[in-house]
């Protein structure tokens, strides 16, 4: 299977938009190795010619014209993709907000849990995606599904899982101490070739938003090719740190990387083959090559996902 992470950064990008930051000054200053990274997405393909692209980023567009693989072939049809299926792994909006680019009438199938494809029906917006020509697919959680695109099946499987998460940000429900969130609204992900069905070693673990480690989990990943994590915020309190918000890792759905409680301790005990952050907040001192935080997450056997970086499973 191969494995191409087209979006290696949180909601925002790297540098965001409207973000003055260190970090984001110096990655736009082109400073030697800070590299600007767009919003969350990873591809998949078992055959290298089919794709499956989880999450659709706002930077989608961007993210195919970087990729050679997900544009046409030279000899398809005039108006083709190699892109057959969009799995969306919650509703926020750096993982939907890119199925309005791939409108224009060509077919696909999107996968999501009920609750996503719930927020998805209650968007107007979302209906540029007519149902002639992209089919919506519920995902079931805890269940095995093997991914077609329109013309059949992709070679590939994925078994969803509930991790714990929040609600997407827009849907929050300030009545509610949980803002509304319920299982399903964010899920964490097993994907291999169907023909590896069974082999943790030939599966990725596709984790971009996780609010705590618990034993399930651990154990769901053990003997894993490769664990995709969410790697939001190094710190809990990062962004009040950093003076660019108040809000905590915890509050927006994310477990810190670093402290006792954070991720590089939670999961130091699981044998995998390969660990990644991805989901990076643009406040993340991981993004500077240099910092004493990157250090760490290297020392423990991390990587660091950036865009463009390839695996094979
Ligand atoms: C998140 O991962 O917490 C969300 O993408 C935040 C957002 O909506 O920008
Ligand atoms: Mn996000």
């Amino acid at each position: 299977m191969k494995i191409r992470v087209l979006g290696a950064a949180a909601g925002g990008g790297f540098p965001q938009w409207n973000c003055n930051a260190p970090l984001s000054r110096a990655v736009r200053e082109n400073r030697p190795g800070f590299l600007a990274r767009t919003q969350s997405s990873i591809a998949a393909s078992a055959d290298g010619r089919n794709w499956a692209v989880f999450n659709a980023s706002p930077d989608i567009r961007q993210q195919i014209a970087a990729t050679p693989d997900l544009q046409p072939a030279a000899d398809a049809p005039l108006r083709s993709t190699p892109i057959r299926a969009v799995i969306l792994t919650n509703a926020d909006v750096d993982h939907i907000a890119g199925l309005l680019s791939l409108r224009e009438r060509e077919p696909f199938t999107l996968y999501a849990t009920r609750r996503v494809l719930e927020t998805l029906a209650s968007n107007s917006i979302f209906q540029v995606l007519s149902p002639d020509h992209v089919e919506r697919r519920e995902l079931v959680l805890e269940g095995e599904t093997e991914l077609y695109g329109p013309d059949g099946p992709l070679g590939l499987s994925i078994e969803t899982f509930s991790v714990p998460g929040k609600v997407a940000l827009f849907l929050e429900d300030p009545e509610k101490s949980d803002f509304g969130t319920s299982s399903g609204d964010t899920i964490g992900l097993a994907v291999r070739r169907t023909a590896n069905i069974g082999e943790a070693d030939k599966t990725l673990f596709y984790v971009p938003g996780c609010a705590a480690i618990e034993d399930a989990l651990k154990q769901r990943v053990a003997g894993g090719g490769c664990l995709m994590f969410d790697g939001t915020v190094f710190e809990n309190d990062e962004m009040a740190n950093t003076g660019v918000g108040s809000k905590t890792g915890a509050r927006m759905g994310h477990l810190a990387i670093g402290g006792p409680d954070g991720s590089l301790a939670g999961l130091a005990d699981v044998d995998l083959k390969r660990r990644v952050f991805i989901h990076i907040n643009n406040t993340n001192p991981i993004l500077d090559p240099r910092s004493a935080e990157t250090s760490a997450v290297l020392a423990a056997g991390w990587e660091v996902a950036f865009d463009g970086m390839e695996l094979e499973l």
